[in-house]
């Protein structure tokens, strides 16, 4: 048997320094809650963060289960009986196409198309509901 040439070994090397490297850039975005904050200007129309307007309001509803607010009147069958719980994967999935996710909602809107908005804008909800200015009991 030959033994692998120095060069090989080297690059056997190399290859196990870098690949966590490699794993670290192909994990999936993180959410950048500073540019979820120029997305959500899509959502203030209809929503903010510590009153309910024709949209529920915000803070806290990451991990909140949907159509859960005792203080929202409009919600819809669709929503309170979904059985949801806005975690990070049901949300993006609500926000990329509302109506497709959820029929006979009644948030009037397209949606997010893109992954990584929807990834920032859900990184903004969390940040906003963690900030005691904003969201005092984090709901
Ligand atoms: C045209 C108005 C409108 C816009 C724009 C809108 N929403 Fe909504 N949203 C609503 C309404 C109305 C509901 C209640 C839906 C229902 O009961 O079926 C809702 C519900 C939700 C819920 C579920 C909350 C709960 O308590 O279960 C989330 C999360 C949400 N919206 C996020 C967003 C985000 C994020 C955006 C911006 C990307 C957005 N919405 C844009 C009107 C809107």
């Amino acid at each position: 048997m030959v033994s692998p040439s120095p060069l090989r070994r080297v690059a056997v090397f190399a290859a196990a320094i870098l690949s966590p490297l490699a794993v670290f850039a192909a994990s999936p975005h993180e959410g950048d809650p500073a540019a979820g904050k120029v997305m959500y200007t899509e959502c203030a129309g209809c929503h903010a963060f510590n009153v309910n307007k024709v949209g529920p309001k915000h803070c806290g509803v990451v991990g909140r289960k949907a159509g859960s607010l005792p203080d929202f009147a409009n919600y819809s069958e669709a929503i309170t009986e979904s059985k949801l719980v806005w975690n990070e994967k049901n949300l993006n999935a609500f926000l990329a196409d509302p109506m497709g996710f959820l029929p006979d909602t009644t948030m009037q809107y397209a949606g997010v198309p893109d992954e990584e908005s929807r990834l920032d804008l859900i990184a903004y909800l969390k940040q906003m509901s963690a900030d005691p200015k904003v969201c005092p009991k984090g709901k």
